[in-house]
């Protein structure tokens, strides 16, 4: 791992060796941007089994971005897709896989118990340069930070899916956030090809605040029956310029998931009632209906 990562690196907190943890949809797509830019990555996940699935998204997805910018010349696609797939190392020892790193992109399942019980053993693990992020996308960064030594150098880094086409990213920062800290995450992120905001520390930061009230709003317009699902999504295409409409975005990210934060929400801050969970999403949840994934959503997918 230690020759992996080369040893000249946090020249001027320059970040050039990044551990992503959690191999999954996220963590694959940030692995990639990461190296694609000519970072060094570990991409770490719990089995060789799960970690040979991330590397095939990977280098599926590599193709398609090599493809869309070297279209008349094979030899630079060709290039850039070797290049960016050397770059990247799969393990499964998360603690190794700190020892030389700069930055720690955390994207494993969205759980603050195990987030907390995963930063605790890796502030032990890691030099105290490493700057640790978290990938949530609906839990408290200052709630995740809490079981580490090291505040001043943690932050948030929300990406969007699908990761290797969405130009957004939101980096959050906590009170403890030293100004230092926020500019070396900032500029990791130009570095990556996305623009960056700035987002405090509050519940889904400013896309997901804005998006998750949306999707649900559309959900209950589904249930009142004021429109069909094909109808929302179109009026949302076509009238407000989208490129998914909220039902369409809801099957993409999961019904799973979109009950899951407006529950932690809910319970979080009862009275706000954006945040109130929408039955029909609850009970297309329990009858398996999770969106592409499980091959039905608002839409069937073959
Ligand atoms: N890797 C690399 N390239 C990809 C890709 C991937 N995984 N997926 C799509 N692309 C590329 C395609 O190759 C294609 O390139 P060309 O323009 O050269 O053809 C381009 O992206 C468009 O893809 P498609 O033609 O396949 O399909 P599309 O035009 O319908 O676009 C989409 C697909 C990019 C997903 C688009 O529908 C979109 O932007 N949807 C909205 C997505 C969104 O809102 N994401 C945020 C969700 S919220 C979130 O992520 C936060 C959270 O915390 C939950
Ligand atoms: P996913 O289920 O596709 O991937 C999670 C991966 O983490 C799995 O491969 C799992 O094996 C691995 N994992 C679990 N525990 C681990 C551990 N202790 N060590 C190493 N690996 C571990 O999930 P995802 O959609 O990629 O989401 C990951 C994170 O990103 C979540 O916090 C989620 O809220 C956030 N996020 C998701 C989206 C989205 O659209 N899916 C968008 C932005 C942010």
């Amino acid at each position: 791992i230690r020759r992996h990562f080369s040893n000249t690196s946090v020249l001027n907190n320059v970040i050039e060796n990044v551990t992503v943890i959690g191999g999954g949809l996220m963590g694959s797509g940030i692995a990639q941007v990461s190296a694609q830019s000519g970072h060094n990555v570990l991409l770490v996940d719990v089995s060789p089994e799960i970690l040979k699935n991330s590397e095939s998204a990977i280098a599926k997805s590599v193709a398609r971005v090599a493809k869309k910018l070297h279209k008349d010349d094979e030899n630079a696609a060709n290039k850039l897709k070797e290049e960016t797939l050397s770059r990247i190392k799969y393990v499964t020892d998360p603690l190794k896989s700190v020892e030389s790193s700069d930055l720690v992109v955390e994207a494993i399942i969205e759980n603050l118990e195990l987030k907390q019980k995963l930063f605790k053993s890796l502030d032990e693990a890691a030099p105290k340069k490493t700057i640790f992020a978290s990938n949530t996308s609906s839990l408290s960064i200052a709630e995740i930070a809490s079981t580490s030594n090291r505040k001043d150098r943690f932050g948030g880094l929300h990406f969007f899916s699908p990761v290797p086409v969405m130009r957004l990213l939101e980096v959050v920062r906590i009170p403890e956030t030293t100004e230092e800290t926020f500019q070396s995450m900032m500029a990791w992120g130009k570095a990556i090809g996305k623009t960056c905001i700035a987002c405090k520390d509050t519940p889904g930061f400013v896309v997901n605040r804005l998006l998750v009230p949306y999707v649900s709003e559309a959900v209950r317009m589904l249930e009142r029956g004021d429109a069909s699902a094909e109808d929302i999504d179109t009026a949302m295409k076509l009238g407000a310029g989208l490129p998914m409409g909220p039902l369409e975005l809801a099957d993409f990210t999961g019904l799973d998931i979109g009950v899951f934060v407006l529950e932690g929400w809910h319970k979080k801050y009862p009275d706000n009632p954006l945040f109130k969970p929408v039955e029909l999403q609850k009970r297309m949840v329990k009858e398996g209906k999770l969106g592409r994934k499980s091959g039905e959503g608002f839409y069937k997918y073959t």
